[in-house]
């Protein structure tokens, strides 16, 4: 046998390559020189350790967490966490927060997302959906809690107008307020930043800057002189939503937990939805546009998805973590979008393929400062219809299918 051979062979044992020694039998023939010499151009250690990083990442940081699942729960249980929830918002503790920062354009909208209107019976838009459900929690509490809407800058006027003119849906217009995000400038895939005529791009810092925009506006203050302790938040686009559900907030209160979060199973595993993971045993969170293949698709004995609890955009976060948090930079995540701009000599360019960097925070990085996060799994077809498309899923036309049987008791 060549030592070259030899060589190269003892080197991949070494190194956890052992399935390539068969490659290079018979020992003695020109070809197996060939491939010996090529293993021998390449660091094999190097190779072990990335990949034994990377397995960590996804063995250690990833297993799936322990979820309590309302749907298995008794009716005293049930009972007992509505109860404390809904004594929680009768002694005026409870206050809720949409986050409603993002446009329509994906719904061929141009406006503000929370203004678009779904073809319900009566038409609906997500803003009058969740001031209904505040009205359902007005008549069973006797009372009504306040509600902040968060905007971008860029939808701020639109969306305070829009609640002017549906006179605030009926809903007490001295409990209802509006404040702001933070924009952050928009660069190219250089990390330059875009200028278009003659204004620097911004886009809103992403739902993670709920904490720090509470604060500025001078909101985080407010709740604590009214002694608010627990804060209900969500997203726009979900028309199931239950804003402020007692039973949640009671679930929050009695696992004295400093985030809950509600989670729903799901569909597929292509489906745009983050999921609930756990990253050195703490509960985390793994977002659709950053998730492997690997997790998306893994499956358990039984055929489910191991990491099969998707975040359906509703919390619960105790005011002493919003504090906290509203003083502590969350990490951007980037988001590669088509954006127009334009050139000094004021030529407009409008690029075909994404040509731009977005930063953009997210809310669920805030786990890793949480003390304790708890999960709620609740039934999907109760409490998650998201209209993201105009067609297809997640549509308007399937929201209003499941808004319309979202009573039913059959179901
Ligand atoms: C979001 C979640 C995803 C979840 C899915 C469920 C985030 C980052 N992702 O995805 O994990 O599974 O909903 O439907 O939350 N918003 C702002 N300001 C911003 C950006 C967003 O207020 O700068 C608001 C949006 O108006 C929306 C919510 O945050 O109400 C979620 O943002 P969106 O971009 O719609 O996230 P999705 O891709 O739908």
């Amino acid at each position: 046998m060549s030592e070259k051979v030899k060589q190269a062979m003892e080197y991949c044992a070494k190194y956890g390559q052992e399935h390539l020694i068969p490659y290079m039998r018979p020992c003695y023939s020109e070809e197996s020189l060939k491939f010996a010499t090529q293993i021998l151009q390449h660091d094999l250690r190097l190779i072990r350790d990335r990949y034994t990083v990377l397995r960590d990442q996804e063995e250690n940081l990833c297993m799936p967490p322990e979820i309590f699942d309302l749907l298995y729960a008794d009716t005293e249980t049930k009972q007992g966490l509505f109860q404390s929830g809904l004594s929680a918002i009768k002694s005026g503790k409870v206050a809720a927060v949409t986050m409603a920062g993002g446009q329509g354009t994906r719904l061929g909208h141009f406006g503000p997302k929370g203004t678009y209107e779904l073809p319900f019976d009566p038409i609906q838009s997500f803003f009058e959906i969740q001031s209904q459900s505040l009205i359902e929690l007005r008549d069973q509490a006797h009372m009504e809690i306040p509600w902040l809407i968060m905007t971008s800058q860029e939808n701020y006027a639109d969306t305070k107008e829009y609640f002017e003119q549906k006179r605030y849906f009926g809903y007490g217009r001295d409990k209802i307020r509006f404040f702001t995000q933070s924009m952050i400038p928009v660069v190219d895939m250089d990390g330059k930043i875009l200028v278009h005529h003659r204004e620097i791009l911004l886009s809103p810092n992403g739902n993670g800057g709920i904490f720090s925009s509470l604060h500025t506006s001078g909101n985080l203050q407010w709740l604590k002189e009214n002694q608010i302790r627990h804060l209900f938040i969500c997203g726009i686009d979900n028309v199931l939503v239950k804003m402020a559900d007692p039973l949640f907030i009671g679930f929050a209160i009695q696992n004295q937990c400093d985030i809950a979060a509600k989670s729903s199973l799901k569909k597929g595993p292509k489906e745009q939805a983050g999921v609930f993971c756990l990253r050195n045993n703490r509960i985390a969170y793994l977002e659709y546009t950053e998730i492997n293949e690997r997790i998306a698709d893994a499956t358990n004995e039984r055929g489910e998805y191991l990491f099969g609890d998707i975040g359906i955009g509703m919390y619960v976060y105790h005011i002493d973590l919003i504090e906290q948090l509203s003083e502590c930079p969350l990490p951007f995540h980037e988001a590669r979008k088509c954006v127009e701009y334009s050139l000094p000599t004021g030529e407009t360019i409008r690029p075909e393929k994404p040509n731009a960097i977005k930063f953009e925070t997210f809310i669920f990085d805030s786990f890793s400062h949480a003390r304790k996060v708890s999960v709620l799994r609740v039934p999907r077809n109760r409490e998650f219809a998201p209209v993201k498309n105009m067609r297809g899923d997640d549509s308007p036309e399937d929201a209003a299918i499941l808004y319309s049987k979202r009573k039913d008791p059959l179901l």
